[in-house]
Protein backbone atom coordinates (compact mmCIF):
# COMPACT_ATOMS: atom_id res chain seq x y z
CA UNK A 1 0.00 0.00 0.00
CA UNK A 2 1.33 3.56 -0.65
CA UNK A 3 2.34 5.88 1.69
CA UNK A 4 -0.19 8.71 2.88
CA UNK A 5 1.27 12.26 1.97
CA UNK A 6 2.07 14.31 4.53
CA UNK A 7 2.89 18.32 3.74
CA UNK A 8 3.63 20.80 5.58
CA UNK A 9 5.41 24.63 5.07
CA UNK A 10 7.35 27.53 7.66
CA UNK A 11 8.10 30.71 6.45
CA UNK A 12 11.46 31.44 6.21
CA UNK A 13 12.82 34.11 8.90
CA UNK A 14 16.07 32.60 8.48
CA UNK A 15 18.24 30.46 11.04
CA UNK A 16 15.74 28.04 13.05
CA UNK A 17 15.58 27.92 17.14
CA UNK A 18 15.19 25.07 19.83
CA UNK A 19 11.52 26.15 19.68
CA UNK A 20 10.96 25.71 15.92
CA UNK A 21 12.58 22.51 16.82
CA UNK A 22 10.46 21.09 19.51
CA UNK A 23 7.13 23.02 17.77
CA UNK A 24 7.97 21.43 14.36
CA UNK A 25 11.00 20.34 12.79
CA UNK A 26 11.56 17.43 15.82
CA UNK A 27 8.30 16.01 14.72
CA UNK A 28 8.64 16.64 11.15
CA UNK A 29 11.90 14.56 11.35
CA UNK A 30 9.95 11.53 13.07
CA UNK A 31 6.93 11.31 10.21
CA UNK A 32 9.55 10.67 7.72
CA UNK A 33 9.56 7.21 7.71
CA UNK A 34 5.46 6.64 7.79
CA UNK A 35 4.22 9.03 5.29
CA UNK A 36 5.51 10.31 2.15
CA UNK A 37 6.52 13.79 3.49
CA UNK A 38 6.60 17.17 1.36
CA UNK A 39 8.57 19.98 3.38
CA UNK A 40 8.47 23.75 1.62
CA UNK A 41 9.58 27.33 2.30
CA UNK A 42 6.78 29.35 2.21
CA UNK A 43 8.25 32.76 0.47
CA UNK A 44 5.12 33.90 -0.86
CA UNK A 45 3.69 33.63 2.42
CA UNK A 46 6.39 35.64 3.99
CA UNK A 47 5.65 38.22 1.44
CA UNK A 48 2.54 38.93 3.01
CA UNK A 49 3.90 40.62 5.78
CA UNK A 50 7.40 41.13 4.73
CA UNK A 51 6.79 42.95 1.45
CA UNK A 52 8.89 45.99 2.02
CA UNK A 53 11.47 43.73 3.37
CA UNK A 54 12.26 41.22 0.64
CA UNK A 55 16.02 41.60 0.85
CA UNK A 56 16.55 38.65 3.77
CA UNK A 57 14.61 36.21 1.94
CA UNK A 58 16.47 34.17 0.06
CA UNK A 59 19.42 33.94 2.75
CA UNK A 60 16.78 32.93 4.96
CA UNK A 61 15.38 30.36 2.88
CA UNK A 62 19.06 28.45 2.38
CA UNK A 63 19.44 28.92 6.41
CA UNK A 64 16.29 27.19 7.24
CA UNK A 65 17.30 24.63 4.54
CA UNK A 66 20.50 24.11 6.15
CA UNK A 67 18.41 23.49 9.88
CA UNK A 68 15.98 21.32 8.35
CA UNK A 69 18.90 18.76 6.90
CA UNK A 70 21.36 19.56 9.71
CA UNK A 71 17.93 18.20 12.15
CA UNK A 72 17.45 15.22 10.02
CA UNK A 73 15.05 16.00 7.49
CA UNK A 74 16.48 13.24 4.88
CA UNK A 75 15.97 14.59 1.49
CA UNK A 76 15.91 10.59 0.28
CA UNK A 77 12.79 10.21 2.18
CA UNK A 78 11.26 13.95 2.05
CA UNK A 79 10.80 16.06 -0.81
CA UNK A 80 12.06 19.67 0.17
CA UNK A 81 11.22 22.62 -1.80
CA UNK A 82 10.80 26.29 -2.59
CA UNK A 83 7.01 27.54 -3.06
CA UNK A 84 7.52 30.67 -5.49
CA UNK A 85 9.44 27.87 -8.08
CA UNK A 86 6.05 26.23 -8.49
CA UNK A 87 4.04 28.77 -9.94
CA UNK A 88 1.06 26.36 -9.40
CA UNK A 89 0.40 27.00 -6.49
CA UNK A 90 -0.62 30.52 -7.53
CA UNK A 91 -3.16 29.21 -10.44
CA UNK A 92 -4.93 27.44 -8.06
CA UNK A 93 -4.93 29.98 -5.05
CA UNK A 94 -6.48 32.48 -7.97
CA UNK A 95 -9.17 29.67 -8.82
CA UNK A 96 -9.66 28.68 -5.54
CA UNK A 97 -10.29 32.74 -4.93
CA UNK A 98 -13.23 32.83 -7.33
CA UNK A 99 -14.95 29.81 -5.10
CA UNK A 100 -14.23 31.51 -1.15
CA UNK A 101 -16.39 33.57 0.35
CA UNK A 102 -14.79 36.66 2.11
CA UNK A 103 -17.13 36.15 4.65
CA UNK A 104 -14.74 32.72 5.72
CA UNK A 105 -11.47 34.52 5.21
CA UNK A 106 -13.02 37.58 7.34
CA UNK A 107 -13.86 35.54 10.48
CA UNK A 108 -10.71 34.07 10.21
CA UNK A 109 -9.14 34.50 14.02
CA UNK A 110 -5.40 35.01 12.66
CA UNK A 111 -6.38 37.58 10.69
CA UNK A 112 -8.17 39.32 12.97
CA UNK A 113 -5.51 38.92 15.75
CA UNK A 114 -2.01 39.83 13.23
CA UNK A 115 -4.24 42.86 12.23
CA UNK A 116 -4.00 44.34 15.97
CA UNK A 117 -0.62 42.58 17.08
CA UNK A 118 1.32 43.54 13.52
CA UNK A 119 0.39 47.29 14.00
CA UNK A 120 4.12 48.57 12.80
CA UNK A 121 3.33 47.13 9.50
CA UNK A 122 0.38 47.90 6.93
CA UNK A 123 -1.32 44.51 6.35
CA UNK A 124 -4.74 45.64 5.08
CA UNK A 125 -3.95 43.61 2.06
CA UNK A 126 -5.44 41.87 -0.58
CA UNK A 127 -3.26 39.10 -0.50
CA UNK A 128 -2.89 39.18 3.53
CA UNK A 129 -6.54 38.60 3.45
CA UNK A 130 -6.04 35.86 0.85
CA UNK A 131 -3.11 33.51 3.11
CA UNK A 132 -5.18 31.14 3.92
CA UNK A 133 -6.52 30.73 0.42
CA UNK A 134 -2.46 30.70 -0.08
CA UNK A 135 -1.89 27.76 1.97
CA UNK A 136 -5.28 26.11 1.16
CA UNK A 137 -3.64 25.71 -2.65
CA UNK A 138 -0.29 24.58 -1.02
CA UNK A 139 -1.57 21.96 0.91
CA UNK A 140 -4.25 20.50 -1.79
CA UNK A 141 -2.27 20.64 -4.84
CA UNK A 142 -0.54 17.70 -3.44
CA UNK A 143 -3.13 15.81 -2.23
CA UNK A 144 -2.11 15.45 1.08
CA UNK A 145 -3.40 13.72 3.69
CA UNK A 146 -2.02 15.47 6.44
CA UNK A 147 -0.95 18.73 8.09
CA UNK A 148 1.50 18.90 10.82
CA UNK A 149 0.89 22.21 11.86
CA UNK A 150 1.22 23.74 15.27
CA UNK A 151 -2.19 24.61 17.24
CA UNK A 152 -2.10 28.47 16.00
CA UNK A 153 -2.73 27.03 12.22
CA UNK A 154 -5.60 24.97 12.81
CA UNK A 155 -8.13 27.20 12.01
CA UNK A 156 -6.51 27.83 7.96
CA UNK A 157 -6.25 24.29 7.90
CA UNK A 158 -9.94 24.19 9.19
CA UNK A 159 -10.86 26.76 6.06
CA UNK A 160 -8.24 24.50 3.56
CA UNK A 161 -10.96 21.65 4.12
CA UNK A 162 -13.82 23.69 3.92
CA UNK A 163 -12.32 25.92 0.13
CA UNK A 164 -11.70 21.60 -0.90
CA UNK A 165 -14.89 20.92 0.07
CA UNK A 166 -16.52 23.67 -1.79
CA UNK A 167 -14.06 23.01 -5.07
CA UNK A 168 -15.00 19.35 -4.60
CA UNK A 169 -19.23 19.98 -4.08
CA UNK A 170 -19.07 22.31 -7.06
CA UNK A 171 -17.29 20.75 -9.71
CA UNK A 172 -15.98 17.18 -9.18
CA UNK A 173 -14.29 15.07 -6.21
CA UNK A 174 -11.13 15.94 -6.97
CA UNK A 175 -9.48 16.52 -3.40
CA UNK A 176 -9.40 14.95 -0.05
CA UNK A 177 -9.99 16.87 2.78
CA UNK A 178 -6.16 17.21 4.55
CA UNK A 179 -6.18 16.44 8.53
CA UNK A 180 -4.15 18.57 10.76
CA UNK A 181 -1.50 16.38 13.40
CA UNK A 182 -0.97 18.76 15.97
CA UNK A 183 2.76 19.08 16.75
CA UNK A 184 3.16 19.46 20.69
CA UNK A 185 3.49 23.29 21.57
CA UNK A 186 6.66 23.98 22.47
CA UNK A 187 7.85 23.65 26.43
CA UNK A 188 10.78 25.84 25.89
CA UNK A 189 10.66 29.82 26.58
CA UNK A 190 13.18 32.05 25.24
CA UNK A 191 16.24 33.23 27.87
CA UNK A 192 13.85 36.02 29.46
CA UNK A 193 10.87 34.01 29.90
CA UNK A 194 8.64 35.14 26.95
CA UNK A 195 7.40 33.08 24.09
CA UNK A 196 10.92 32.03 21.99
CA UNK A 197 11.11 34.14 19.21
CA UNK A 198 13.55 35.45 16.95
CA UNK A 199 11.58 39.11 17.29
CA UNK A 200 11.56 39.15 20.98
CA UNK A 201 15.56 38.57 20.72
CA UNK A 202 15.36 35.54 23.45
CA UNK A 203 16.35 32.63 21.16
CA UNK A 204 19.22 29.65 21.02
CA UNK A 205 19.43 28.74 17.63
CA UNK A 206 20.38 25.47 16.56
CA UNK A 207 23.73 26.96 15.34
CA UNK A 208 25.00 28.72 18.48
CA UNK A 209 28.41 27.90 19.05
CA UNK A 210 28.94 26.63 22.47
CA UNK A 211 30.50 29.91 23.26
CA UNK A 212 27.37 31.67 22.65
CA UNK A 213 25.34 29.02 24.56
CA UNK A 214 26.92 29.38 27.27
CA UNK A 215 26.72 32.84 27.78
CA UNK A 216 22.67 33.20 26.74
CA UNK A 217 22.10 30.43 29.27
CA UNK A 218 24.03 33.07 31.86
CA UNK A 219 21.49 35.26 31.03
CA UNK A 220 18.64 33.14 31.72
CA UNK A 221 16.01 33.85 34.59
CA UNK A 222 15.64 30.99 37.20
CA UNK A 223 13.09 31.48 40.06
CA UNK A 224 12.96 34.81 41.53
CA UNK A 225 12.63 33.25 45.37
CA UNK A 226 16.19 32.34 44.86
CA UNK A 227 17.90 35.13 45.84
CA UNK A 228 20.74 33.60 47.54
CA UNK A 229 21.76 29.89 47.52
CA UNK A 230 20.57 29.15 50.39
CA UNK A 231 17.15 29.73 49.42
CA UNK A 232 15.41 26.56 48.56
CA UNK A 233 13.93 26.63 44.97
CA UNK A 234 10.74 25.76 42.88
CA UNK A 235 11.79 23.87 39.51
CA UNK A 236 8.22 23.69 38.55
CA UNK A 237 8.13 27.26 37.50
CA UNK A 238 12.21 27.74 36.35
CA UNK A 239 12.79 27.92 33.09
CA UNK A 240 16.14 26.39 33.37
CA UNK A 241 14.51 22.89 34.64
CA UNK A 242 12.24 22.75 32.04
CA UNK A 243 15.08 22.77 29.65
CA UNK A 244 16.64 19.87 31.86
CA UNK A 245 13.84 17.79 31.18
CA UNK A 246 14.09 18.32 27.47
CA UNK A 247 18.04 17.76 27.60
CA UNK A 248 19.04 15.98 30.71
CA UNK A 249 18.82 12.31 31.18
CA UNK A 250 16.27 11.58 33.75
CA UNK A 251 18.02 10.80 36.91
CA UNK A 252 19.72 14.19 36.63
CA UNK A 253 16.44 15.43 35.98
CA UNK A 254 15.19 14.41 39.43
CA UNK A 255 18.90 15.07 41.35
CA UNK A 256 18.12 18.71 40.00
CA UNK A 257 14.84 18.82 41.44
CA UNK A 258 15.91 17.37 44.77
CA UNK A 259 18.92 19.15 45.06
CA UNK A 260 17.15 22.55 44.14
CA UNK A 261 14.53 22.49 46.13
CA UNK A 262 16.84 21.23 49.41
CA UNK A 263 18.90 24.26 48.42
CA UNK A 264 22.33 21.82 47.93
CA UNK A 265 22.74 23.45 44.23
CA UNK A 266 23.00 27.02 43.35
CA UNK A 267 21.92 28.30 40.09
CA UNK A 268 25.01 28.94 38.28
CA UNK A 269 25.92 25.65 38.34
CA UNK A 270 22.74 24.31 37.48
CA UNK A 271 22.96 26.63 34.27
CA UNK A 272 26.34 24.85 33.66
CA UNK A 273 25.17 21.68 33.28
CA UNK A 274 21.92 22.71 31.40
CA UNK A 275 24.46 24.78 29.20
CA UNK A 276 26.67 21.57 28.52
CA UNK A 277 23.68 19.47 27.91
CA UNK A 278 21.92 21.90 25.31
CA UNK A 279 25.43 21.66 23.55
CA UNK A 280 26.19 17.65 23.30
CA UNK A 281 22.44 17.32 21.96
CA UNK A 282 23.36 20.29 19.17
CA UNK A 283 26.98 18.51 18.35
CA UNK A 284 25.77 16.48 15.60
CA UNK A 285 23.54 18.51 14.15
CA UNK A 286 26.13 21.03 14.35
CA UNK A 287 28.35 18.53 12.38
CA UNK A 288 26.00 18.02 9.98
CA UNK A 289 25.27 21.56 9.11
CA UNK A 290 29.02 22.32 8.57
CA UNK A 291 28.80 19.77 6.09
CA UNK A 292 26.43 21.22 4.30
CA UNK A 293 27.38 24.03 4.48
CA UNK A 294 30.45 23.74 2.69
CA UNK A 295 28.79 20.93 -0.10
CA UNK A 296 26.03 24.09 -1.01
CA UNK A 297 25.97 22.51 -4.32
CA UNK A 298 24.63 19.22 -2.69
CA UNK A 299 22.39 21.35 -1.18
CA UNK A 300 21.27 22.98 -4.45
CA UNK A 301 21.05 19.41 -5.70
CA UNK A 302 18.45 18.04 -3.43
CA UNK A 303 16.02 21.70 -3.88
CA UNK A 304 16.50 21.23 -7.43
CA UNK A 305 15.15 17.82 -7.14
CA UNK A 306 12.69 18.42 -4.78
CA UNK A 307 11.38 21.21 -6.98
CA UNK A 308 11.63 18.88 -9.69
CA UNK A 309 9.29 16.04 -8.13
CA UNK A 310 6.72 18.55 -6.53
CA UNK A 311 6.31 20.56 -9.97
CA UNK A 312 5.47 17.08 -11.56
CA UNK A 313 2.84 16.22 -8.91
CA UNK A 314 1.25 20.17 -9.06
CA UNK A 315 0.91 19.76 -12.62
CA UNK A 316 -1.20 16.77 -12.90
CA UNK A 317 -3.34 18.14 -10.20
CA UNK A 318 -3.85 21.58 -12.46
CA UNK A 319 -4.46 19.38 -15.30
CA UNK A 320 -7.50 17.68 -13.13
CA UNK A 321 -8.57 21.30 -11.55
CA UNK A 322 -8.73 23.32 -15.14
CA UNK A 323 -10.76 19.84 -16.62
CA UNK A 324 -12.88 19.61 -13.81
CA UNK A 325 -13.50 23.04 -13.74
CA UNK A 326 -14.22 23.17 -17.62
CA UNK A 327 -11.53 25.95 -18.49
N1 LIG B 1 1.04 29.45 7.58
C1 LIG B 1 2.07 28.55 8.00
C2 LIG B 1 2.82 29.18 9.19
O1 LIG B 1 2.88 30.37 9.29
C3 LIG B 1 3.06 28.26 6.89
C4 LIG B 1 2.41 27.54 5.76
C5 LIG B 1 2.16 28.03 4.50
C6 LIG B 1 1.92 26.20 5.77
N2 LIG B 1 1.56 27.07 3.73
C7 LIG B 1 1.41 25.95 4.48
C8 LIG B 1 1.88 25.21 6.76
C9 LIG B 1 0.84 24.71 4.16
C10 LIG B 1 1.31 23.99 6.44
C11 LIG B 1 0.79 23.74 5.15
O2 LIG B 1 3.37 28.45 9.97
FE1 LIG C 1 16.18 26.62 38.38
FE2 LIG C 1 18.27 25.06 38.70
FE3 LIG C 1 18.11 27.39 40.00
FE4 LIG C 1 16.54 25.39 40.67
S1 LIG C 1 18.75 25.41 40.82
S2 LIG C 1 15.93 27.50 40.42
S3 LIG C 1 16.13 24.43 38.71
S4 LIG C 1 18.28 27.08 37.82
Amino acid sequence: MSKKRILSGMRPSGKLHLGNFFGALDSWVKLQDEYECFYFAADWHALTSEYENTEMIKESITDMFLDWLSAGIDPDKSTIFIQSKIPEHAELHVLLSMITPLSWLERNPTYKEQQQELTNKDISTYGFLGYPVLQAADIIIYKAHKVPVGIDQVPHLELTREIARRFNFLYKETFPLPEPILTETPKLLGIDGRKMSKTYNNAIYLSDTPEVIREKTDQMFTDPQRARKSDPGDPKICNVFSFHKLFSPPEEVSEISHSCQSARIGCVDCKKKMASRVITFLSPLQIKREYFLTHVERVEEIIETGIKKAQGIARETMNEVREAIGI
